[in-house]
């Protein structure tokens, strides 16, 4: 693909992050914006994220001013008549996109591919709305562009043969990996990342576990790059509200009934880092410390009960608290059910539950060098309830046949920043746990979608350890 210029429409976050990515790959870059307001804010975008990567010696002063050299910014659409390619990243309105889109076809020549960075609109629609309905892909980029390694390139039924295939050869070049999908509803990442997202504001929602904690478990007990709220936060919670009713209006499923919690923050204007202030933003009360509880008593697990003793907390048989390392309820108020995973300790409180024992479990469990994590006694607590569901949607995906296993895994790594993809952390956690921990909150929730994928069941009933792969 000839590419001398490149053009890029909207220069909010993403917008001037794929003109940065552009820029660094030695391509030329029109970006253009509304008005000068717009168009200085973009500038300034531009300016800080190089400036950054300078201020960490990641560039030279000369390279960063060549960077900014290949930047030229316009108010003018006309501007764009040369470009071999122009990719929009304009808010999500279909009336916009459609009508930018009517403009580009009229202003660039015909040979120029049209690219959409859209999260949540149908890439068809707006191919269709077009004169050159074969030559306008999807290009989507992950916030923050310049760092995160993934392109979806999305097809459409329309598209010409080999465009896909130029778009996705273009992303390597930027030093990207495409993955090449159709247009479904959030396309791969989106329509597994934004269900888990919206599932954790449900926990918080139902009260079953507070913000930070939610963001500690999943960061600190499953070694993800951020908590859901830091993510939700830096995704736009706008967006992220957005593609929930993408993914509802097309599949109905309870699993992707948009949170009303997400609602009342969109409404109230709390978008998350563009807005100044989302599920973080306004002061908290800070991490307080709990007292430990006096005396204790670990059942199932020798290492706390080794951790305990070596802080100085001597096993007692008539103790204020009993931790309780695995099994199920409870049946004594002064009785924590707590579960480990890496260095996170979930903390299940139940009706039960005293609330002395669980301050004086949480003082403890921090004691004894984990990251306490209270929460309702629900099937699955916040790790397994969270992340079991989320690897569900991912086998269920593959098993619709929306996209192939190494790519899904690949997408996730790379949009997101997982260290594993969802199947390989199935095969590492074993595919008959997830399939039993996702019996358990079926069991206690019936909803369709929280029941094991039935390419799980089967795998695991056929005593399988690994999905197939080609
Ligand atoms: N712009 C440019 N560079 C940035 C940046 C930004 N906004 N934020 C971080 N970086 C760079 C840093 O300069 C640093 O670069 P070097 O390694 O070259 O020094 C690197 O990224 C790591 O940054 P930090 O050390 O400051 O922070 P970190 O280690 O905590 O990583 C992160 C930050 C890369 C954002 C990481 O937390 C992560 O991968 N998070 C997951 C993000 C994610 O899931 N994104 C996808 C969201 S979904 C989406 O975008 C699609 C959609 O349609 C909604």
């Amino acid at each position: 693909m000839v590419l001398e210029m490149v053009g890029v429409v909207g220069l909010g976050t993403m917008g001037a992050g794929i003109a940065e990515v552009f820029a660094r790959a030695g391509i030329r870059v029109c970006g253009v914006e509304a008005d000068e307001v717009a168009l200085a804010r973009g500038r300034a975008h531009l300016e800080r994220s190089t400036g950054r990567a300078l201020d960490k010696g990641k560039l030279t002063a000369a390279e960063r001013e060549e960077i900014l050299a290949r930047v030229t910014l316009t108010t003018s659409r006309a501007d764009l008549r040369d470009a071999d390619l122009v990719i929009e990243a304009i808010p999500e309105r279909m009336d916009l996109k459609v009508e930018l889109f009517g403009e580009l076809d009229r202003i660039c020549k015909p040979s120029t591919i049209l690219a959409t960075n859209t999260s949540s609109l149908s890439v068809t629609a707006l191919a269709a709305a077009t004169g050159r309905p074969g030559r306008l892909v999807g290009m989507h980029f992950f916030n923050p562009a310049p760092v995160m390694g993934l392109v979806e390139v999305v097809g459409t039924v329309v598209t010409d043969p080999g465009v896909v295939d130029e778009v996705a050869g273009l992303a390597v070049r930027l030093g990207k990996s495409p993955v090449t999908v159709g247009d479904g509803a959030g396309f791969v990442v989106n329509r597994l990342l934004l269900p888990y997202l919206n599932h954790a504001v449900t926990l918080l929602d139902h009260g079953v576990a507070a913000r930070d904690d939610i963001d500690h478990a999943m960061k600190l007990g499953v070694g993800l790059p951020m908590g859901p709220f830091q993510l939700l936060d830096l995704i736009g919670l706008d967006t992220a509200y957005e593609i929930m009713n993408v993914l509802f209006d097309e599949s109905r499923s309870d699993r992707h009934v948009p949170s009303p919690l997400l609602r009342s923050y969109v409404a109230a204007g709390l978008l998350g880092r563009k807005s100044g202030r989302g599920f973080y933003g306004e002061a908290g009360d800070g991490p307080q410390d709990k007292a430990p509880a006096r005396t204790v008593r670990v059942v199932g697990s020798p290492e706390l009960a080794d951790r305990l003793d070596t802080a100085g907390f001597k096993e007692s048989d008539d103790p204020d608290v009993v931790l309780q390392v695995g099994g199920s309820l409870p049946l004594s108020g002064n009785t924590v059910r707590v579960r480990l995973s890496g260095q996170v300790a979930e903390l299940a409180v139940s009706v039960l539950t005293t609330q002395e024992a669980a301050l004086g479990a949480h003082g403890l469990l921090k004691i004894a060098g984990y990251t306490p994590v209270p929460c309702k006694d629900r099937a699955g607590l916040v790790i397994e309830a969270l992340l079991f569901s989320h690897l569900n949607d991912a086998v269920r995906m593959y098993e619709s046949g929306y996209a192939a296993i190494d790519d899904i895994d690949a997408a996730m790594r790379l949009g997101c920043g997982y260290v594993t993809g969802p199947f390989e952390l199935i095969e590492s956690i074993g595919l008959a746990t997830v399939r039993d921990g996702l019996r358990a909150l079926h069991a206690e929730r019936l909803t369709p979608s929280s029941a094991p994928a039935p390419l799980l069941d089967q795998l695991v009933t056929a005593g399988l350890t690994r999905f197939p792969r080609p």
